[in-house]
């Protein structure tokens, strides 16, 4: 099958028609002339695994990174930002029905906080495009930035010198699995949270990175391929700090924080500027990144997250910032009377609201919701429900995930008088 791709699917891939046929094609972008090799099915879709780009675009960009196209991490690095943007926002204003801006990130590169590396007997690296069992090696990610390279480096150093064996995905064998880079952009402070299988790490581990101000060791016990475990050593700080705007969070490995930090600034003070009222309620909220924000400005918050040690670093963050906010674990399914608030700010995972939940808030009518969504399509569903008893006063994009088909979404909701 040859012919352009005409246009993205949400996930980002090229797509190529031939009459109602429809191919997915990776790496590619509107205007290219492909030939296809070789597919495959995917979820049902058919998806090239081999193919050649006879006629480059005259829209593609140089990607800054060397492992682009291998990589499975960005999909959309040979775009020019300008039409990641305009694909983002054609995709948010269809899924809304309405035209959505997108806002664009501060930074492109260098603007993640976190990264997941892969330490295995096929490389040290990111898995490379469309296998879980292969990792293609790097010595840098250029959408983490500089430290990356620095951690890599050293990590190599560790490996050689004190030959710790490598993790075999297939085999379920070899010591260590991950590294986990985390940076506070705004702070300086560098986490590093080294997986490993049960053993003994050498002492000299922590020497190796001079430069971090918090090293962990973690153990996954699992054949999961999980970048997480349970914490078995650590050295230097508990926890890292990051800044948005006037607010401290500690970081600490087993918790998650929004991974474009310049951009989640701009994400917290868009939320605080469609508050109304006095009285918010910050449902799955997390480590109380918009709960401690908004009681930094005055509001009277209280949180509502099922996890029961993000809360417990919620309740940190609250007291680290000199603040008054309270947090609770609790499931969505189980939230009290809603109308007792001003606002309700909800952050759902990528599932959407509870059905439950959704009948709770059109039950108890609070004045204002704010949606916060990483995805258009269960935020389009949940607001055709909550339609019912809300407008849409405002709706923006935010590009939290330049070169990646992510968007996140805010959506401002009034309840109108029937
Ligand atoms: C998209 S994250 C939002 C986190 C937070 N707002 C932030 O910005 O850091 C979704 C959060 O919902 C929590 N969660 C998942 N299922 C839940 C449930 N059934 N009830 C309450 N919280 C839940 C997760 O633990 C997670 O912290």
């Amino acid at each position: 099958m040859r012919g352009v791709i005409e246009r993205l699917s949400d996930e980002g891939l090229g797509v190529l028609r031939a009459g109602r046929r429809e191919m997915l094609i990776p790496h590619t972008v509107p205007g290219d002339t492909v030939e296809v090799l070789r597919w495959r099915r995917k979820k049902r879709k058919p998806i090239a695994t081999e193919f050649k780009v006879l006629e480059p675009s005259p829209i593609r960009t140089e990607p800054k990174c060397p492992y682009f196209g291998r990589c499975g991490g960005c999909l959309l690095q040979h775009l020019p930002y300008k039409e990641q943007l305009k694909f983002k926002a054609e995709k948010l204003s269809r899924y809304l029905g309405m035209e959505v801006e997108v806002l664009p990130s501060p930074v492109i590169y260098g603007h993640r906080n976190r990264i997941d590396v892969v330490i295995s007997t096929s490389g040290v690296g990111f898995r490379r495009y469309g296998t879980w069992w292969e990792a293609v090696d790097i010595e840098e990610c250029p959408v983490f930035g500089e430290t990356s390279g620095k951690v890599l480096k050293a990590l190599r150093e560790f490996i050689e010198e004190e030959k710790p064996s490598l993790y075999d995905i297939r085999r379920n064998e070899g010591f260590l699995r991950y590294i986990v880079i985390r940076e506070g952009k705004f702070t300086g402070d560098v986490m590093i949270n080294l997986v490993t299988k049960e053993g003994n790490l050498p002492e000299s581990f922590p020497d190796y990175f001079p430069f971090a101000s918090s090293i962990y060791w973690s153990v996954n016990r699992t054949e999961s391929d999980v970048s997480y475990g349970d914490v078995q050593r650590f050295w230097g700080e508990e926890f890292i700090r990051e800044r948005l705007d006037d607010v401290v969070y500690l970081i600490h490995p087993n918790s998650f924080f929004q991974t474009n930090s310049y951009q989640a600034v701009n994400l917290v003070k868009k939320v605080a500027e469609l508050v109304d009222g006095e009285r918010v309620l910050d449902l799955y909220s997390g480590v109380g990144t918009f709960g401690v924000y908004l009681a930094k400005r005055g509001f009277k918050v209280e949180g509502i997250e099922i996890n029961p040690f993000a809360v417990e670093m919620a309740r940190k963050n609250t007291e680290l910032n000199g603040v008054s906010a309270e947090f609770h674990v609790r499931s969505d399914r189980d939230v009290e009377n809603l109308s007792e608030y001003d606002t309700v700010v909800v952050d759902p995972p990528r599932a959407g609201l509870h059905p439950k939940l959704v009948r709770k808030i059109l039950k108890d009518e609070p004045e204002r919701l704010i949606y916060v969504s990483c995805n258009p399509k269960t935020l389009s569903n949940n607001l055709s429900q909550l339609r019912e008893k809300y407008r849409v006063e405002y709706a923006v994009g935010l590009d939290m995930f330049p070169h990646t088909p992510h968007v996140e979404a805010v959506v401002g909701l009034r309840k109108f008088d029937i």
